[in-house]
């Protein structure tokens, strides 16, 4: 089956899928995107993403491109045209296409884009033996609730795990703690059993696989506490684990080379882990 493209109005080979050279997300980065989830067909939280993706606009003053439902049923269709099962769903808003002036076009509208694709299981041995990360300073925008497509501090520190051998790095802010991962939200189990991520301020992507595993955390009576960490109280940590659409949650066994806890993952990592897929698998 040949990937399809929705782009602004039409549905098109994804090979052919094209925007304008003056769409300014192209040349500023003014848009912003959402990542969701498909499970077994349906879309996992949509209500959250899209909700998010409303905040989001609204902060950077793009207009919508179409009511959510108009945006539930294209997406709907970009999946069935794909015949997507279990993958992911993109997708994209930029301000629209003008001649390059940093300031708002008075004539441009929103343009938007999805794309659906399947996603490879998790690969075992991340999930039964964890993931590395490494820790790098945080050189991002103070606007990082806003799921915007500037990425590049995020590519540039992906790439840096990627080089040393890891999988994630934590982004560390001027005080020393820990904001998240690159693509990632970033947890820790202290030696007391609290479970312990940053609050969503705007040093953070409010991830909707956060607020899930929040939900579970709260419903199981685990003990917990949105606050910063540092670096050396992650190194020390019981557990640890990051959390996204993309892979859903997985340990963290090192960081910067450091084994966490026992250097396996945790009882409490596992049974989030189990806790989240239950709740993927009753997307619909
Ligand atoms: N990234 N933090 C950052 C910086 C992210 O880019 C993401 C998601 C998350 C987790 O958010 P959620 O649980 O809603 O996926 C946290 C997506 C998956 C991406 O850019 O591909």
């Amino acid at each position: 089956m040949s990937r399809v493209a929705y782009v602004n109005g039409q549905y098109l080979p994804h090979c052919s899928g094209a925007v304008h050279i003056e769409d300014r997300g192209y040349q500023f980065a003014d848009g912003v995107y959402e990542v969701m989830a498909v499970v077994g067909g349906f879309l996992l939280d949509e209500g959250p993403h899209l909700m998010r993706l409303a905040r989001s606009l609204a902060e950077l003053q793009i207009s919508a491109p179409m009511s959510n439902a108009a945006l539930r049923i294209v997406m709907r269709e970009v999946i069935r045209r794909n015949g997507v099962h279990n993958g992911i769903v993109y997708v994209q808003i930029t301000r629209g296409v003008a001649a390059r002036d940093h300031g708002f076009p008075k004539a441009a509208g929103p343009v938007l884009v999805v794309t659906s694709r399947w996603k490879r299981p998790a690969d075992p041995r991340a999930v039964n033996d964890g993931v590395a990360v490494i820790t790098i300073p945080d050189i991002r925008w103070q606007r990082c609730d806003i799921k915007s497509v500037a990425l590049l501090p995020n590519v540039l520190g992906k790439q840096r795990a990627k080089e040393a051998g890891a999988f994630e790095a934590w982004q560390v802010d001027r005080e020393g703690k820990v904001s998240e991962g690159t693509s990632t939200n970033a947890w820790i189990v202290t030696l007391d059993d609290t479970v312990v991520t940053r609050q969503a301020d705007s040093a953070i992507l409010n991830g909707v696989t956060r607020l899930a595993v929040l939900d579970i955390i709260r419903r199981e009576g685990y003990g917990f506490v949105e606050r910063p960490f540092s670096v050396a109280e992650a190194k020390s940590a019981r557990e640890a684990f990051l959390t996204s659409t993309v892979v859903d949650l997985l340990p963290v066994l090192r960081i910067d080379g450091t084994a966490v806890g026992n250097g396996e993952p945790g009882p409490l990592s596992r049974k989030l882990r189990e806790c989240y897929l239950a709740h993927a698998a009753s997307a619909k």
